[in-house]
């Protein structure tokens, strides 16, 4: 794909974060958008984003209240965005929502490994299974599966548990990658790419606590308001730059898009030795800013 202009993009999770600014970047090359996701108020501010940012005022912007993990409503999603754009066809599809959650399989919920799973894993499926056919019907189609550099590394710490999340991007890029064939093989004409950022400046900690499985106590809920806060200001990259990074992956026609230098050094990391994967150095290339600001912050609160 040569240039977004007048191409017709979905995606999951336009809310905030690396969808946000996705929805904003495309409309700004000439794309016309369609996003779902579970808050309408977010969705209408990236709305006004994209439309301000938009060269045209006849590029299209849609919002569409959808929990990607609900099968039967991506159905009525796919068609809402058709009955928007008045087409049968999409050309991209970026199935970016996600949230954390069931860190341990012992200790955790059933509930939150579920949820986890199903959001990060099906949501991906159940996008791409209702987009398909109208990806297949256009001239030039792309889909874009959000991973993550958990999945080739099951891991953000040595003494933390992260079972759920790891699985589903795991999950996430197997499928992306087995796509990459099926769609040469079945569809020549719609690329497939799996992305996988590292540490990205967003609020996945905040919406994983207001979406996840249950409800918080006052004290869980303080607590990961200040872990979230941490998240979003010690990322080495914001997701501004990160949604560049992935359109420009998409354009040069890589099917697998790194984001963040973090991303890239783990990458290499698990590769030259994977039998050391998990004895514990690996977490400081992922979350050094982070560990450093969380030290400075039990220094301050302790002293
Ligand atoms: N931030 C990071 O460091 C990081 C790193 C690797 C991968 N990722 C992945 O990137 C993607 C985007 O995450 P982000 O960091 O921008 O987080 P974010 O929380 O800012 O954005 C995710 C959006 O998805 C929406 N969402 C959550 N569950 C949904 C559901 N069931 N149905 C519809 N919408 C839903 C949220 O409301 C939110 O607007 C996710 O798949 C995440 O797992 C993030």
């Amino acid at each position: 794909m040569e240039s977004f202009a007048g191409k017709i993009a979905v995606v999951t999770g336009g809310g905030t974060g690396m969808g946000r600014e996705l929805v904003v970047q495309l409309a700004a090359a000439g794309a016309h958008v369609s996003m779902c996701d579970l808050s309408e108020d977010r969705m209408s501010e990236t709305a006004a984003l994209a439309a301000a940012a938009a060269p045209a005022s006849d590029v299209r912007i849609s919002t569409h209240v959808c929990d990607v993990s609900d099968e039967a409503a991506m159905l009525v999603f796919r068609d809402e965005v058709l009955a928007a754009h008045d087409s049968e066809h999409v050309n991209l599809l970026f199935n970016n929502a996600g949230l954390s959650g069931g860190g341990s399989i012992v200790t955790d919920s059933r509930e939150s490994w579920d949820r986890c799973f199903e959001v990060c894993f099906n949501g991906v499926r159940w996008g791409t299974l209702a987009f398909l056919d109208a990806l297949i019907a256009s001239d030039e189609g792309h889909i874009v599966n959000t991973s993550s550099v958990n999945g080739f590394w099951a891991s953000i710490g040595p003494d933390r548990p992260h079972t759920a999340y790891s699985a589903a991007k795991f999950a996430v890029k197997g499928f992306t990658e087995a796509l990459v064939t099926d769609m040469r093989v079945n569809a020549p004409h719609v690329g497939v790419s799996v992305v996988m950022p590292g540490h990205i400046g967003t609020s996945i900690v905040q919406n994983s606590m207001n979406y996840g499985a249950r409800e918080l106590t006052d004290d869980e809920r303080e607590l990961m308001t200040v872990a979230d806060q941490m998240f979003h200001d010690n990322a080495p990259m914001s997701a501004d730059d990160a949604a560049t990074v992935i359109l420009d992956g998409v354009l040069a026609g890589q099917w697998r898009i790194l984001v963040g230098e973090d991303a890239v050094a783990l990458d290499a990391a698990v590769r030259a030795d994977p039998e050391a994967a998990y004895e514990g150095s690996m977490h400081e290339i992922l979350f050094a800013e982070l560990t450093a600001a969380r030290e400075q912050l039990v220094e301050q609160l302790f002293d």
